[in-house]
């Protein structure tokens, strides 16, 4: 692979054509299917302008699932740039902003695009700013035990597939989320992977009570207790897979039914794993590179660092970790043989940990060689 410094020659000799043609094709399709087009600045504060995307999106979620459901789901040109979407999930302002600011200081900004979904209804004070700024997509309220996280999470692909057909991965974010390698670290592993990252696990605690939560038979007959799997919120989706999640209505309908039981209803982390498994489990690494704490739960949260443990030692033995996988893959191969994954993000700090984590930015958290000592 050529190095990332010269992508942005690459672009310009082979690829300029190509991408035109593709923007073109894309916005005839925007002006024959939207009659309701536009943008979102509504309720954010008000030096936060409009979102600028490279296309005017529509804020119908059905239109603009249709319209991600038609992009390219290939790679435009086998040489061309390989971007990261960066997808923020939030309902506040993001406490580690200055975090993921020095993260991608000094990284060209031809290698990502950053979007941001903000519930609507709260407020962002701070307003986003810096890499952040413009990029907050269309959003509507999103809240736990419903399947509006879920759906925001959809509405973040179709953004990212719809603005920029070089998106390779796409990787969801949370808040309390934080970077523990460099930025060149991270591009690197994630866009010379050919398989998304997506933890699939089965027989997990309440695997029944998270199936039945819509009623006893309210997902059959197209998702089968059988076919039901579990894993993190949060994922890396190579591009072909985020297509998948746009084109699909099948199974979205089924988890975007309202649950009886709330206590069970947690469709953000069960619709992905259940559908990338359901369409192409060769194609997924079954682990989740967002480390996590789950020895402590706490009404269905998991650990959050308490200032005294923000250490470098921390962030070594995050990196330490290895992720776990889903057991049932694809043939029952083992999928601890042979790979050496390593969590290239991790949750959950709380938001006084981030002078802790500015202090150490340099010298351990984007410092790749850092180790134990
Ligand atoms: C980005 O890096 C430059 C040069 O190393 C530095 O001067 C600047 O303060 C950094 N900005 C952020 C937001 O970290
Ligand atoms: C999901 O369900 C909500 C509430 O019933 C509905 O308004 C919305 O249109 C559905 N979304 C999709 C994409 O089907
Ligand atoms: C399982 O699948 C892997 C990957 O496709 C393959 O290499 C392996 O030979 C298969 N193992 C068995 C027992 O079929
Ligand atoms: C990165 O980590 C290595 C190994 O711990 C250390 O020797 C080096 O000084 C660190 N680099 C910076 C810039 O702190």
């Amino acid at each position: 692979m050529p190095s990332p410094t010269l992508f942005p020659l690459f672009c310009v000799l082979f690829l300029c054509f190509p991408v035109a043609v593709i923007f073109t094709v894309q916005r005839e399709i925007t002006a024959a299917v939207s009659p309701e087009l536009g943008f979102h600045s509504r309720n954010l504060h008000a030096s936060t302008p409009a979102v600028r995307f490279r296309q005017q999106i529509p804020k119908d979620d059905e239109q603009l699932l249709r319209l991600a459901s038609r992009v390219n789901p290939n790679q435009p040109s086998p040489g061309s740039i390989r971007k990261l979407a960066f997808m923020y999930l939030t309902t506040a302002p993001l406490p580690f902003a200055p975090l993921w600011e020095a993260f991608f200081n000094g990284s060209s900004d031809e290698l990502y695009n950053v979007y941001v979904h903000a519930d609507p209804t709260r407020e962002y004070d701070p307003p986003f700013t810096g890499v952040f700024e413009n990029r907050v997509i269309h959003s509507k309220p999103s809240e736990r035990n419903t399947p509006t996280l879920a759906s925001a999470a959809r509405r973040l692909i179709a953004h990212a597939l719809l603005d920029d057909p070089q998106n390779y991965m796409f990787a969801l974010f949370s808040p309390s989320c934080v970077p523990i390698h460099s930025f060149d670290f991270t591009y690197k592993t994630l866009v010379l992977s050919r398989k998304s990252f997506i933890e699939i696990l089965k027989d997990e605690p309440l695997q029944f009570e998270r199936w039945a939560a819509r009623g006893p038979i309210a997902m059959l007959p197209e998702v089968r207790f059988d076919d039901f799997r579990i894993g993190s919120q949060f994922w890396v989706l190579k591009r072909k897979h985020a297509h998948v999640v746009a084109r699909d209505r099948l199974i979205w309908e089924k988890f975007n039914k309202t649950c009886f039981w709330e206590g069970s209803c947690f469709p953000e982390e069960s619709y992905f794993p259940t559908l990338l498994n359901m369409k192409d489990p060769r194609g997924c690494v079954p682990a989740t590179l967002t480390h996590v704490d789950w020895t402590i739960n706490e009404e269905g949260h998991p650990r959050m660092y308490e200032l005294e443990e923000v250490v470098p030692e921390l962030i070594v033995r995050l990196r330490n970790t290895r992720p776990r996988y889903g057991e049932d893959g694809i043939n029952g191969s083992d999928w601890t043989v042979g790979r050496s994954d390593t969590f290239l993000f991790a949750r959950k700090f709380s938001p006084d940990a981030l002078e802790l984590l500015m202090g150490m930015a340099r010298t351990v958290l984007f410092n790749d060689s850092a180790c134990g000592a």
